[in-house]
């Protein structure tokens, strides 16, 4: 299972992502020890936690995470992928990329006096990452309510209930079924507690539910068709002794060593001649799964992030054009109106793109859903409406319906999250020789 750690910069993401690995026993004391003098010495003592998980030197000497932390946990039960990302508003994007690849989110709250307000403040990335996570298809949300041992919370029953009952209509409005699919938790990352064992007796006698890795052990993988034709979008590339490796995700459908593929949007033919997880080599992967393939039939220049590699036979549409239906958020304060013409940033599962929204067919009442007959001219925040998307280049990407997982999307405009999205209908869709085609 594939888990990404989201929420505001400093709320403990990586501090409890050390901590799993220090407790499931993939670090050893002694690292930890070496990780504390170190943090010590720049003046960031709490940090040594966070040092398992942020290796480089800048993230250790800020104490943010900039690139998305990678690591591997093992319990009786399952086999996890851990997913850190940043929590930093500017690095957004690293954030997306690593929630392309979860299947579950774990929400990192933390409860600190102030911290908790400035998180989920307008703007803040509790906000954002909790709405862009449910866009790239993570559907179950762990939230975890940290930092509970801080002098300013002391465990108190009041305060979780407080985070729960102001995050719940939150999540629900991003599209979270609340009661189905989301789970509060209070937790302290730092000292360890109710993340392997349950909390110990008087902590918290308020609390009597799972701890973090039970409450994990429970989920239910994503139900996936193993029969669909395949979709991996790629996440990157590099070569390995003279042969091009990709990394990426299984969408739908399986791959086998010795199955030919497409990357598209180039229809280059390829071949698989190696499957690997993790450091194993397999002989076939089911949807859903983080794996590495090696490619024969391509160069290494032929192949970007934001390309998908598919079925041959059953290739994913190719667009410079589609109609979406679109959620607007919050809009930037100095273009509160969103008009025909409106240029932005298009994510959608790992490609990158430019766009403008061309036209707006017609609106939708947000509350049942209905169009609206009146013709539209501009939408606000909170808007619902069907757009048409115009693409500076080309992408690969399919209606929501039957790839969800290729067919939502965010658009960013100076570095903030505006608008969420379904792909209704791709258009435009270039033949082979045909310009845009490459
Ligand atoms: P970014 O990667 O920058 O988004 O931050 P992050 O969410 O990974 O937070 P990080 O783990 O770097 O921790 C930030 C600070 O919070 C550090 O000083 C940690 O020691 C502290 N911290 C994390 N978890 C806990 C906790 O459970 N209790 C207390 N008291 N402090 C914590
Ligand atoms: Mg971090």
């Amino acid at each position: 299972m594939n888990l990404v750690f989201i929420g505001h910069v400093d709320a403990g993401k990586s501090t409890i992502g050390g901590q799993i690995l220090f407790l499931t026993g993939s670090v050893d004391e002694r690292l930890i020890q070496k990780y504390e003098r170190e943090a010590k010495e720049k003046n960031r003592d709490s940090w040594y936690m966070a040092y398992i998980m942020d290796t480089n030197e800048e993230e250790r000497a800020k104490g943010k995470t900039v690139e998305v932390g990678r690591a591997h946990f093992e319990t009786a039960k399952k086999r996890y992928t851990i997913l850190d990302a940043p929590g930093h508003k500017n690095y957004v994007p690293n954030m997306i990329a690593g929630a392309a690849q979860a299947d579950v989110g774990v929400l990192v709250i933390s409860s600190r006096k102030g911290e908790f307000e400035t998180g989920f403040e307008r703007g803040g990335q509790t906000r954002e990452h909790a709405q862009l996570a449910k866009t790239l298809g993570v559907s179950k949300l762990v939230v975890v309510v940290n930092k509970m041992d801080d002098p300013s919370v002391l465990w108190a029953q009041a305060r979780f209930e407080e985070v729960e009952t102001k995050l719940s209509p939150f999540l629900k409005q991003c599209g979270y079924n609340v009661k189905r699919d989301v789970t509060f938790l209070p937790i302290s990352g730092l000292m360890g507690h109710g993340m392997k064992d349950r909390l110990p007796e008087g902590m918290a006698p308020w609390y009597s539910g799972p701890a973090l890795f039970e409450c994990l052990d429970a989920l239910e993988p994503q139900d996936r068709s193993p029969d669909a034709p395949f979709r991996m979008p790629l996440i990157d590339k590099y070569k390995e002794d003279g042969k091009v490796i990709v990394m990426g995700k299984t969408e739908a459908g399986m791959v086998r060593r010795g199955d030919s593929l497409l990357v598209m949007p180039n229809r280059t033919l390829v071949k698989v001649s190696g499957i690997f997880r993790d450091a194993d080599e397999i002989a076939a992967a089911r949807p859903g799964e983080n794996i590495r393939l090696r490619l024969t039939g391509v160069e290494e220049e032929e192949v970007s992030a934001g390309f998908v590699l598919c079925s041959a036979l059953h290739p994913v549409p190719v667009v410079v054009e589609f109609d979406a239906l679109l959620s607007v958020l919050e809009l930037l304060e100095h273009k509160s109106i969103f008009t025909a013409g409106y240029k932005a940033v298009l994510h959608i599962h790992t490609a990158t793109e430019e766009c403008e929204v061309t036209m707006l067919h017609y609106q939708l009442d947000p509350k049942t859903k209905l169009p609206i007959k009146k013709k539209c001219l501009f939408l606000k925040s909170g808007s619902i409406a069907l757009v048409r998307i115009q693409l500076a280049g080309t992408l690969c990407l399919e209606r929501f319906k039957d790839y969800p997982q290729l067919g939502r999307f965010t658009l960013r405009d100076e570095g903030r999250t505006i608008a969420i999205g379904k792909v209704e209908k791709p258009r435009g869709q270039p033949k082979v020789g045909e310009a845009g085609a490459k």
